[in-house]
């Protein structure tokens, strides 16, 4: 059931104000979203000032240093730290994108952060995916076949290998989904343009030999057919990838299966 506005409970409050670092004299001011589950408050804005002359040059970097040197409780999620694990995805200044490619510089002070929009919050800046994760499952991403396993490999020419190009790149960081209106209004049924665009991966790959099923498992008013084309999608795609342009190929081959 879709919900119009906040419940009282998750409305941001004015959280603490970090003192400047002694001696900073290059500073630029982070307003980041705050929850814990293991209180009863509201989410609250917390305000920090990072010296920028200790600290590299990404968001994340920002967000390791006041961890490191402020406030330890900060949490968030991250790993790789070069845009492809997908894990340190969140809203930077009202846009869904990696904090590990983006610039500070390329932000205005004061850089806002909040958690991926519309997932329900572990803590702080991680979100819960598991609903993302599951529909990912979905959509059984591996290759399935049933003619005799080849001694040696399945062959794909070049030309086919080609048609998984825009697809292979996708990190499963959920920026698109989660900036996606219908993803929001129907996340529990609508799989979402990275879901989709995963499963147009497998639709597209010559190897697999159950095209038929997968595109039987998406004919659905709301699993395929919730997107409106309104393309948030693939602005919002770190990786520069088009989910939008996926899920208009999947529908030309529902249609195309029944000419
Ligand atoms: S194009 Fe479809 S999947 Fe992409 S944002 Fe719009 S409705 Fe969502
Ligand atoms: S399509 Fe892009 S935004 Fe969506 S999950 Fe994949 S990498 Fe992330
Ligand atoms: S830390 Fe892996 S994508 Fe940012």
């Amino acid at each position: 059931m879709v919900e119009i506005t906040l419940p009282r409970n998750s409305r941001p409050t004015d959280g603490k104000t970090w003192p400047k670092p002694d001696k900073a004299k290059n500073v630029t001011e982070f307003r980041i979203y705050r929850w814990s589950p293991d209180d009863d408050a509201n989410p609250r804005i917390d305000t920090y000032q990072v010296d920028r002359d200790d600290c590299g040059p990404m968001i994340l970097d920002a967000l390791i240093w006041i961890k490191n040197n402020v406030d330890p409780t900060l949490t968030f999620r991250r790993s790789c730290r070069e845009g492809v694990c997908g894990s340190c995805a969140m809203n930077i200044d009202g846009t869904n994108t990696l904090a590990c490619t983006s610039a500070i510089d390329d932000k205005k002070a004061p850089v806002k952060i909040y958690p991926l929009p519309h997932q329900p919050v572990v803590k702080d800046l991680v979100p819960d995916l598991t609903n993302f994760y599951a529909q990912y499952a979905s959509i059984q991403p591996w290759l399935q076949t049933v003619s005799p396993t080849p001694e040696k490999e399945w062959k794909q020419s070049h030309e086919d290998r080609n048609k998984l190009d825009g697809h292979y790149e996708c990190i499963l960081c959920a920026c698109c989904s989660t900036s996606c209106p219908s993803y929001w209004w129907n996340s529990d049924r609508y799989l979402g343009p990275a879901a989709l665009l995963q499963a147009n991966r497998w639709i597209n790959d010559s190897r697999d030999e159950s095209t038929g099923a997968r595109l039987d498992n998406l004919e659905d008013p709301f699993r395929l057919y919730r997107c409106h084309t309104i393309m948030n999608c693939s602005k919002a795609c770190p990786k520069g990838l088009n989910p939008a342009k996926s899920i208009a190929e999947i529908k030309k081959k529902m249609v195309d299966r029944q000419l």
